[in-house]
């Protein structure tokens, strides 16, 4: 079996959150499981650009609404990731240093689908399946289906993984003519309230749709951004598979990016000497619990409450607690929290910015991890803080409820809370306040939480059992 998966990131190559991880692990584990898997993803000028090989293995050029632009699709020359990586170079559009946030992100993308659909278009054989990510990859399935150039696709399944139905990629029909023609009768499956919605588009026309865990498809029939009628319309095709994670590349036993590595065995010991080293770098105090957040600071991931969550907890629990947050996004949200660790004098440090080594050391020298989302499709964080024995404190939603218990409940190795408030947050960092200083009890949570096996195996065989599920 031959999939292609298409997507705007793919970690180590691009990456802004956990799309990249899942892109840049899935592959790997499903080529374990025997199929070749293949993962195409835009070539932006970055790191990895610059520093990897490539050969050119397809130069064309295409029309995008009135403009000409040339393009080449290129091979990574050592196939150093575990399968197949190809870029698409379009200079003039994708040739970005960033992955989104361009004023003309409906172009680029579109440009990326057009290039990677007139690539396939010309392969002397056709791949099993082509695995669409999210809104950048959504009109793919509509072009295969009704799109008059790529009529040799037709019969190639697709599908497609929303990894976050919050981002849908609408614009208006005035950019209909960037489109390659298709059937115009078909044309009312690009619209949703009245404009081309990418994401909408793929959900009728991915011969299957699945999203990254069975808690958040549950939720997308109620409150899926607009989409809940379509979702539910679509109810047949639709699957929750659960993300794992790349245990080679997140194994505290071996991560390079940590200043100390450890198991299950010497986990205290190693832990503390990750904590030591990240409150020495941000002045905190080491021997208080260390309550980390990493992500992008927006809404879903409830960022905006933390101000208060630290603010209030400082004052009400003073020389008790330390709070650490990494994270970029919401520039009211970053201006917030700078402001709070100007205003509370000890207790809370943060790096604005994206930083991949600090998180890792973040993950394995914090104590907890708040997550008190909004929306979480599945959400990683909590998954490799479990790994690295850091209890995860996150708030009942999507994914989030399906990976982490109570440690109140037999056998819970995390604190669950429900509101994406500041009160209940605050009330759950008071019991991980409570949980540190019982030592024992905490490390019999922490170990249980190590234990668990979130590797990807079972989730790659539940995708391949979705594509088998196609054929003819
Ligand atoms: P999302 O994709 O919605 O942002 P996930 O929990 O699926 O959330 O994945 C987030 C990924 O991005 C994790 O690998 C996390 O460690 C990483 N990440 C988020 N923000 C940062 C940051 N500022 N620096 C480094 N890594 C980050
Ligand atoms: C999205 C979601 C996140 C999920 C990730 C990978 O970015 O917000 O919850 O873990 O995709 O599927």
């Amino acid at each position: 079996m031959e999939i292609l998966h298409v997507s705007a990131e793919c970690y180590p190559v691009a990456k802004v959150g956990g799309l990249g991880d899942v892109v840049g692990a899935l592959p790997k584990y499903q080529y374990e499981l025997g199929a070749i898997a293949k993962v195409v993803v835009p070539a932006y000028r970055n790191k990895y650009y610059d520093t990897h090989e490539f050969d050119v293995v397809h130069q064309a050029g295409m029309w995008l609404g009135h403009d000409w632009y040339h393009f080449n699709v290129l091979k990574e020359r050592n196939n150093e990731l575990g399968f197949d990586l190809y870029l698409v170079d379009i200079p003039g559009l994708l040739d970005t240093p960033g992955v989104y946030g361009y004023p003309n992100d409906t172009e680029r993308f579109l440009a990326f689908q057009i290039a990677v659909l007139d690539w396939v278009n010309e392969w002397n054989h056709q791949p099993d399946v082509i695995h669409c990510h999210d809104h950048h990859t959504g009109l793919v399935p509509f072009l295969m289906a009704y799109g008059y150039k790529y009529e040799r696709m037709r019969e190639v399944p697709s599908v497609l993984t929303i990894h976050n139905a919050q981002y849908q990629g609408q614009f208006g029909w005035d950019k209909l003519y960037l489109i390659p023609s298709f059937d115009l009768w078909k044309a009312g499956l690009l619209d949703w309230g009245g404009a081309i919605n990418p994401l909408a588009a793929a959900v009728k026309c991915a011969w299957r749709v699945t999203t990254v865990s069975p808690g958040y498809l549950e939720e997308l029939y109620q409150q899926a951004n607009g989409l809940e009628w379509l979702i539910n319309h679509e109810r047949a095709k639709t699957v929750g598979i659960i993300n794992g994670i790349d245990t080679a590349v997140w194994d505290p036993e071996t991560d390079h990016m940590v200043q100390a590595n450890y198991d299950l065995e010497t986990v205290a010991q190693g832990k503390g000497e990750n904590k030591q080293a990240l409150c020495e770098r941000f002045g905190l105090d080491a021997s208080l619990p260390l309550v980390s957040f990493i992500g992008r600071l927006v809404g879903d991931k409830g960022a905006d409450l933390l101000p208060e969550i630290i603010s209030r907890t400082l004052h009400e629990l003073p020389g008790e607690v330390n709070f650490l947050v990494l994270g970029s996004g919401d520039p009211h949200v970053e201006w917030s929290l700078q402001q709070t660790r100007h205003d509370v004098s000890y207790g809370f440090n943060l790096h604005i910015g994206y930083n991949e080594a600090l998180s890792h050391l973040i993950y394995a020298g914090s104590d907890f991890l708040l997550m008190p989302s909004r929306v979480e499709p599945c959400g990683l964080n909590q998954l490799y803080a479990l790994r690295y024995g850091t209890v995860p404190m996150v708030r009942s939603t999507g994914g989030l409820k399906d990976t982490v218990t109570d440690f109140g409940d037999p056998n819970g190795f995390g604190i669950r809370f429900n509101q994406a408030g500041v009160w209940d947050a605050c009330y759950s960092v008071k019991r991980a306040v409570e949980l540190f200083n019982d030592t024992t009890h905490l490390s019999e949570i922490r170990l249980r939480g190590m234990r668990l096996n979130h590797s990807w195996g079972r989730s790659a065989q539940q995708y391949l059992d979705v594509y088998n599920s196609m054929k003819g």
